[in-house]
């Protein structure tokens, strides 16, 4: 199947970013949302990005309209019933992901579509089961930045089609130029699994007074050529998405490294975001 129709659900951070990778590969594209205001958010976010892209040498005005115009903005999930691939980036909600895939199981028309999930450590498995149509749905999980990371994993649930997991990751490969991975459907797929972990133990040494976030940042870029010291990649992440991802990654391991420190809590309860918000453990 050549897949050109597709959609994505949710133009936050991450949704925003993976609809900007769609039309950039020539797709033609429609980003559902609950609003218009979240839909005029998600595209001044694409608008900024390609603006940077533009700015970096990295595309052309006319590649940059191009992909603007392959874009379309609706707050009516029936308009997807043609589309081939829906890619699925609500927040990180299982409730509401699972409402989503059994909307999309309704409206979408076409038996050979598509449908995944871009969650960063649900079971896919979930989302699947609330579909007639569980071979047909797997996890497309893409890295912030979207349009600049290269990595996609590409998640098959235990029900997932040989044949469906082959196509994305052709798909994702060829038409989208990223470099697919494949992962199981288990708690942070591979890379959530190791990084979550990892960011909870940074703020958990800033919340024990054992460092600055400034000096356990420079730790890790001067000491390991990370491009970003943790603390602050938690912020570009969004610290509700860290949260969200280590709940789930605890409640189903028991890991204690994924255990989501309490501060990390009290920000997200405190609105404090990250970069999304304007203010996280450093201000933007
Ligand atoms: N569009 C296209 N290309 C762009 C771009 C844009 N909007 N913005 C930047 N770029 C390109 C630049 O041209 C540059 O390319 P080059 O290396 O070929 O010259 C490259 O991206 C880096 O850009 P900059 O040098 O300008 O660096 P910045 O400071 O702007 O951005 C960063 C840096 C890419 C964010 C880098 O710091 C980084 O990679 N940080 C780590 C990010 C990371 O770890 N992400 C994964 C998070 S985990 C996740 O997402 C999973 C989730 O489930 C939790």
């Amino acid at each position: 199947m050549s897949i050109q129709r597709t959609a994505v659900i949710g133009s936050g951070l991450m949704g925003a970013g993976i609809a900007e990778v769609l039309a950039k590969s020539g797709l033609d594209v429609i980003v559902r949302e609950i609003n218009d205001e979240a839909s005029a958010a998600g595209r001044a976010r694409i608008e900024k990005s390609l603006a940077r892209a533009v700015e970096k040498g990295k595309l052309d005005a006319q590649a940059r309209d191009e992909a603007m115009g392959r874009l379309r903005f609706t707050t009516d999930i029936g308009e997807l019933a043609d589309r081939q691939l829906v890619i699925e980036a609500a927040s990180e909600n299982e409730d509401i992901k699972k409402s989503i895939f059994a909307e999309l199981d309704k409206v979408v028309t076409d038996p050979d579509a598509i449908l995944a999930s871009n969650t960063s450590s649900m079971p896919i498995i979930r989302f699947a089961q609330s579909t007639s149509r569980p071979e047909r749905v797997l996890g497309v999980h893409f890295f912030n930045p979207a349009p600049v990371q290269p990595l996609v994993e590409i998640v098959s649930s235990v029900l997932t089609a040989d044949s469906v997991r082959d196509s994305v990751t052709e798909f994702v490969a060829e038409v989208l130029g990223k470099n697919p991975i494949q992962a199981q459907d288990r708690p942070g797929f591979i890379v959530n699994a190791l990084l979550i972990p990892y960011l909870c133990s940074a703020i958990r040494m800033l919340e024990a007074g054992f460092a600055t976030k400034e000096d356990i940042d420079a730790g890790m870029v001067g000491g390991c050529a990370h491009p970003m010291g943790p603390i602050k990649l938690a912020d570009m992440v969004g610290l509700d998405t860290c949260l969200y991802a280590a709940e789930s990654i605890y409640r189903e391991t028991g890991d204690p490294a994924a255990k989501p420190p309490v501060l990390l809590s009290r920000m997200v309860d405190g609105g404090l975001l990250g970069v999304k918000s304007g203010r996280g453990f450093y201000e933007y």
